[in-house]
């Protein structure tokens, strides 16, 4: 089975066929998403707090994200890999940006990175394409720019920074813009500009030519989802819930819990 390529993306684009992308952070998600058969997989920093229990997506490191990026890329055999380069990992200089982008490559084997930036790292951006590593630009309003700020999906953004922002990484090198916190007006004439393909995150509606949707929230599988129900499929921690608890029963009633498998 061959990997979904930027070559693919750009037909999907031109073909309007939607590009879906969904995070994992380990090797047993990675599988299912991959199975399901999603284009690409972000390994996001969204991930510091899913996965590994940080407050903050800004907590994770860059060794911590190799590790959860090499399990996923393990995972799949289809999808697109793409790690998430953490607070920190580009934003010094340019150099740094190229040796930590480069360990994504190396150390974790996926097959390219994203970087949350605007006009002003276009020069990050030149900087880890030249170094021949394939760049996802995430822009809007994003986390990073909003630390300390409150809720980056609620916060404002100047539209004309924002499309400065956009052809200034498409002209970076950026095979790929991931758009989230702007409006769905402007995500549309975006992608309608750009020959790059485009994906909408938080807020940016229905007309880029691909969706992500971040794992845990979507598919109910964050266990705050135990104690209100908030997304639209699953909810995957219910159904882990009760499939624990269940065994958890079974055992105390001295009931047999071995599988199929055991037995076999
Ligand atoms: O890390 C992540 O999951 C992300 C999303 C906010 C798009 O970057």
């Amino acid at each position: 089975m061959s990997r979904v390529s930027i070559v693919d993306l750009q037909r999907m684009k031109a073909e309007k066929q939607k590009i879906v992308v969904m995070t994992a952070y380990d090797y047993t998600l990675a599988r299912i998403v991959d199975r399901a058969g999603v284009d690409v997989i972000l390994v996001g920093d969204s991930g510091g707090r899913y996965a590994l229990g940080h407050d903050d997506s800004n907590e994770v490191t860059v060794d911590e994200m190799v590790i959860m990026a090499r399990a996923a890329a393990r995972g799949s055999e289809r999808a697109m890999v793409v790690g998430d380069m953490p607070f920190m990992s580009y934003q010094v200089n340019d150099e740094q940006a190229v040796v930590n982008a480069g360990r994504f490559i190396q150390e974790a084997g996926v097959q390219a990175v994203k970087l949350e930036v605007g006009a002003e790292y276009a020069s990050t951006v030149a900087a880890v394409v030249k170094a021949g590593i394939p760049v996802m630009a995430h822009m809007g309003s994003t986390p990073m720019a909003n630390i300390g700020a409150g809720d980056f999906r609620s916060s404002s953004v100047d539209e004309d920074q924002v499309w400065r922002d956009a052809r200034e990484l498409v002209k970076a090198g950026s095979f790929s813009l991931l758009l989230t916190g702007i409006s769905a007006d402007l995500a549309q004439r975006i992608t309608a500009e750009v020959h790059v393909p485009t994906i909408a995150g938080f807020g940016a509606g229905d007309h880029c030519d691909g969706q992500i949707g971040v794992t845990h929230p979507t598919i109910g599988l964050a266990a705050e989802e135990l104690g209100r129900r908030r997304s639209n499929y699953g909810p995957v921690a219910v159904a882990l819930l009760e499939a624990a608890e269940q065994f958890t029963q079974d055992v105390r009633a001295g009931k047999p819990v071995r599988s199929k498998r055991d037995a076999g």
